[in-house]
């Protein structure tokens, strides 16, 4: 789609009725057959565009995939989002997004794709990417912080994307598992990768990756015992133009109040209210060994506090938690 009929289908999903073809022709400057032509390639596009002879035209549908006009239609956002690259297919959202950012991509742009076929995630994983279905998106990032400051990023992340599904499933009960997922009836539903390319003391760029499972409605073997999607745990399909903009919509203001603070001491009751792993007994792998114990909440910094079974208090920065059966 070129960007002149991105900008009519923009005009005309701002519109709250039939905007006639005179209308268009003098507000982009063309004739109304060639209003007409961009007409018909928004409907090849898969755009439900109504004419009326007397009336003109009105938008009566969209199309459902995340691409810039539509999610953009659902934006209250300064800079999140306004910036938007979908592409049907990449390797990975993360590593275009980082590209872009190489080239000096604006704070705010967004990279989304209908498939991955090398979605990563935490920890050399690999994340599934059901074409079409679900939600693949990465933020470009130039957060001026200390350094240290970064991984808290992921849970400041975390916070956005729990607001924005309590926002559109308000039925549907999600939790925040430390330090970057989203568990709905004890499944994993969402992740959170975050990359960075810095100096010693200051990032140049983070690339914050949103995974997130909405309308799979089946998993694969290897899967199906630790995933579910938004359809499987509401029963509703969920419009992924609309999910997107509302991560959007939560996530900007949260980073920008993020990035005048000193730590997540903000959103901190908002993280414990939501936590998953509180109270829970678990073992947590971290790159320099195990610590078991019950988890006692979150400190500022976004640390996991475990207490071991002898008393002591563990404060976790990074690592991956497992529950003991
Ligand atoms: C995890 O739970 O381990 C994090 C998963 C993050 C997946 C998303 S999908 C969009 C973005 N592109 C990627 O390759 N990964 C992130």
């Amino acid at each position: 789609m070129n960007e002149v009929s991105q900008q009519i289908l923009g005009r005309l999903s701002s519109a709250s009725g039939f905007l006639s073809g005179a209308a268009l022709s003098r507000e982009f400057g063309m004739t109304r057959s060639a209003v007409w032509k961009h007409i018909r390639m928004l409907r090849s596009g898969g755009y439900g565009i109504e004419a009326r002879s007397g009336r003109g035209y009105r938008l009566a549908s969209m199309t459902g995939i995340p691409s810039g006009p539509e999610v953009e239609s659902f934006l209250n956002t300064r800079a999140f989002g306004r910036e938007l690259v979908w592409e049907e297919e990449l390797l990975s959202t993360n590593t275009t997004a980082r590209v872009l950012a190489v080239q000096g991509a604006a704070e705010g742009t967004v990279v989304v794709a209908d498939r991955q076929t090398g979605g990563r995630g935490r920890l050399g994983r690999s994340w599934e990417s059901a074409p079409k279905v679900n939600l693949y998106c990465s933020l470009v990032l130039r957060p001026r912080v200390p350094l240290q400051r970064i991984p808290q990023m992921t849970l400041l992340v975390a916070v956005a994307v729990h607001r924005a599904l309590a926002e559109i499933l308000p039925e549907l009960s999600t939790a925040i598992k430390w330090p970057n997922d989203i568990y709905a009836d004890g499944l994993k539903l969402a992740g959170v990768l975050c990359e960075m390319e810095s100096e010693a003391d200051c990032a140049h760029f983070v690339v914050v990756g949103i995974g997130i499972n909405v309308n799979q409605e089946s998993f694969p073997p290897h899967l199906s015992q630790s995933a579910t999607s938004l359809k499987l745990a509401s029963a509703r399909s969920v419009s992924r133009p609309e999910l997107l903009a509302a991560i959007l919509n939560q996530f900007e203001p949260l980073y920008h109040a993020w990035c005048e603070a000193d730590d997540l001491a903000f959103v901190l009751d908002y993280l414990e209210r939501h936590a998953w792993l509180n109270g829970r007994e678990v073992e947590v792998s971290r790159l320099h060994g195990k610590v078991s114990g019950r988890v006692a909440g979150l400190s500022a910094l976004g640390e996991l506090r475990v207490v071991g079974q002898d008393g002591s208090t563990h404060m976790i920065g990074s690592g991956e938690a497992t529950l003991k059966q």
